[in-house]
C-alpha cells in the first residue's frame, strides 16, 4: 500500500512537518523527485531540523527512508545533511537507502545553473542555484551520471567527460561566472567517498518486495504542484514532476497501488522565486503574513512572497493529483486578521472563470475574492478540533465545499504536537 504526500501550491506548504507527524504509521518513507532545492523543516523537542534530500521520516526508529530514482543528489550537500544528523545517533547505513538510479548533481551543474540564470537577466527563474535544471536536462538528454555508476571503476572517466563538456557549455553562455573547479572537485570527490559508505539499492525492486510483504509506504514529494514541469506556471517551475504521477516514475510504484493522496496547503499562499502569483499582496496584510509566518526560504533564506489563498489554483492542484485528504497548514498565522479573503475566480478576457487558464500573469488574470470573517484567538496551544474558533471552522467548511475534499489536519504551529486531526 502506497500513500502520497505532496504540496499543492508553490512549495513550502509544510510537507516536512506532516511527513514527520505521519511516519509513525508507515514502514517506509520514500522521496520521489526534486533535490536539494527542497528545504523540509520539522520541529520537535524544541529543535528545528531542515532536510534537503533526506526524507522527513529519518528521525523515527520504525521507518526506513529511501531516496528514490526520481531524486537528484548533490553529494556535497548530502554530506552536510548527514553531518547534521550525526548527533542524533541514527543508524544511517540501515535506515537510509539510496536508489542506484538517482542522478548526481555535479559541481558543474551548479555552475551551469548560475550561468543560465545570469544569461536570462530579468527573466530569470529565481532558481535555488542548486544545479537542479541542468541535472534533469542531462537525465532526459541521456548524459547523466547516476549513483549506480559509482560502483564501477570507470566512474571518474565518466565524470571527467561530462564536467569537461559542461565547462565548454558555461563558456557558451558568455556570462561572468567565477569558479575554481579544482577546489569544487576536491570537495565533490570527498563527498562521493562519504556517499559510497551508504547503502545503494534497486529501489523499485525493494519497494515491490516491501509491498508484497504488506509494508506501508509513504511517498514524500518536494516543491509544489504549481512548480510542476508540465502543470506548473511554466517556465517559472522546477524541472521535475512534483504532482502525483511523479511518484510513479520517481519510485517505480504502479498507479493502481496508490491509495491515499494527501494534499498539503497553507491557509494562505506563498511563492519564492520569480513567476506569476495572482493573489500576491504588496500591502500590510502580505507583510503581516510574512512576518508572523516567518516566511523565509528554508534553502536559500530568501523572503517568500505572500498572498491570499487562491482556490482556482488549489482546485486545479486537487484535480491533477487526485487528492483524497487535505491538510491545511499555518492556520495560526491568520489569527488576528479581521477579514480573510479567498480568490474563488479570475477575471480573464472580460469574463469570470474558475479554472486555471494557460497564462496567469497579472496582465491576463485579476483575482475575484470572497470575504470571510476572521478570528483572533491564538491557535498555537489548541489540541482538539472542537477547540477551533467558529470563524476558522466556517473558513474550513467553505474550503471543503469548494474543493469537495475533506480537510483532515489543521496545523497550528511548526511543532510536531501543534497538529489537530479532524
Ligand atoms: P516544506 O518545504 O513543505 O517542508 O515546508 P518548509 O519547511 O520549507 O516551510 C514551512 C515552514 O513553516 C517551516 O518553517 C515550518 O517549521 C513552518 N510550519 C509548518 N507548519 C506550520 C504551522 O502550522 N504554523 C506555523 N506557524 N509554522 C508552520
Ligand atoms: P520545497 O520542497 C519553494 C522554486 C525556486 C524557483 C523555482 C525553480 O521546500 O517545497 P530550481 O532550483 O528548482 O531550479 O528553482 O522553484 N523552488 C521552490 N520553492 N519550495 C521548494 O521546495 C522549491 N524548490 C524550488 O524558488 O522559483
Ligand atoms: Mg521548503
Amino acid at each position: 500500500m502506497v500513500d502520497l504526500l505532496l504540496g499543492l501550491q508553490w512549495g513550502d506548504e509544510g510537507k516536512g512537518k506532516i511527513v514527520d507527524v505521519l511516519t509513525k504509521d508507515y514502514d517506509i518513507i520514500a522521496r520521489f523527485q526534486g533535490g536539494p532545492n527542497a528545504g523540509h523543516t520539522l520541529e520537535f523537542d524544541g529543535i528545528k531540523h531542515v532536510l534537503h534530500t533526506i526524507p522527513s521520516g529519518i528521525f523515527h526508529k520504525n521507518a526506513i527512508n529511501i531516496v528514490g530514482n526520481g531524486v537528484v543528489i548533490d553529494p556535497v550537500i548530502f554530506r552536510k545533511e548527514l553531518d547534521n544528523l550525526k548527533k542524533f545517533n541514527i543508524d544511517i547505513v540501515s535506515k537510509l537507502l539510496i536508489s542506484r538510479k538517482a542522478h548526481l548533481i555535479l559541481p558543474t551543474h551548479r555552475l551551469l545553473d548560475a550561468a543560465s540564470e545570469a544569461a536570462k537577466g530579468k527573466a530569470k527563474i529565481g532558481s535555488t542555484l542548486k544545479g537542479i535544471g541542468p541535472t534533469y536536462m542531462d537525465k532526459t538528454g541521456r548524459n547523466g551520471m547516476r549513483v549506480g555508476d559509482l560502483e564501477f571503476s570507470d566512474w571518474k572517466q565518466k565524470y571527467r567527460a561530462l564536467a569537461d563538456k559542461h565547462e565548454a557549455m558555461i563558456g557558451f553562455y558568455n556570462v561572468d561566472v567565477q569558479y575554481d573547479l579544482a577546489e569544487l572537485e576536491t570537495e565533490f570527490f570527498e563527498a562521493i567517498e562519504s556517499l559510497r559508505k551508504l547503502t545503494f539499492i534497486d529501489s523499485e525492486q525493494y519497494l515491490f518486495n516491501a509491498q508484497a510483504e504488506g509494508k506501508k509506504i509513504l511517498a514524500e514529494g518536494a516543491q509544489g504542484s504549481l512548480l510542476d514541469i508540465d502543470f506548473g506556471t511554466y517556465p517559472y517551475v522546477t524541472s521535475s514532476n512534483t504532482t502525483a504521477a511523479g511518484a510513479c516514475t520517481g519510485l517505480g510504484v504502479p498507479p493502481n497501488k496508490i491509495e491515499r493522496v494527501f494534499g498539503i496547503f497553507k491557509a494562505y499562499a506563498t511563492r519564492v522565486g520569480s513567476g506569476p502569483f495572482p493573489t500576491e499582496l504588496f500591502d500590510q496584510d502580505g507583510e503581516t503574513m510574512g512576518r508572523v509566518g516567518n516566511e523565509f526560504g528554508a534553502t536559500t533564506g530568501r523572503p517568500r512572497r505572500c498572498g491570499w489563498l487562491d482556490l482556482v489554483a488549489l482546485k486545479y492542484a486537487v484535480q491533477i493529483n487526485g487528492v483524497t485528504d487535505l491538510m491545511m497548514m499555518k492556520a495560526d498565522v491568520l489569527s488576528g486578521f479581521d477579514k480573510i479573503k479567498v480568490c474563488t475566480a479570475y477575471h480573464y478576457k472580460g469574463e469570470s472563470i474558475d479554472h486555471l487558464p494557460y497564462n496567469i500573469e497579472s496582465n491576463h488574470v485579476t483575482p475575484i475574492y470572497t470575504e470571510l470573517k476572521g478570528w483572533s484567538a491564538d491557535l498555537t496551544k489548541l489540541n482538539h478540533a472542537t477547540d477551533l474558533p467558529k470563524a476558522l471552522n466556517d473558513y474550513i467548511a467553505f474550503l471543503e465545499k469548494e474543493l469537495q475534499v475533506p480537510i483532515k489536519i489543521v496545523s497550528v504551529g511548526p511543532d510536531r504536537l501543534q497538529t489537530i486531526h479532524r
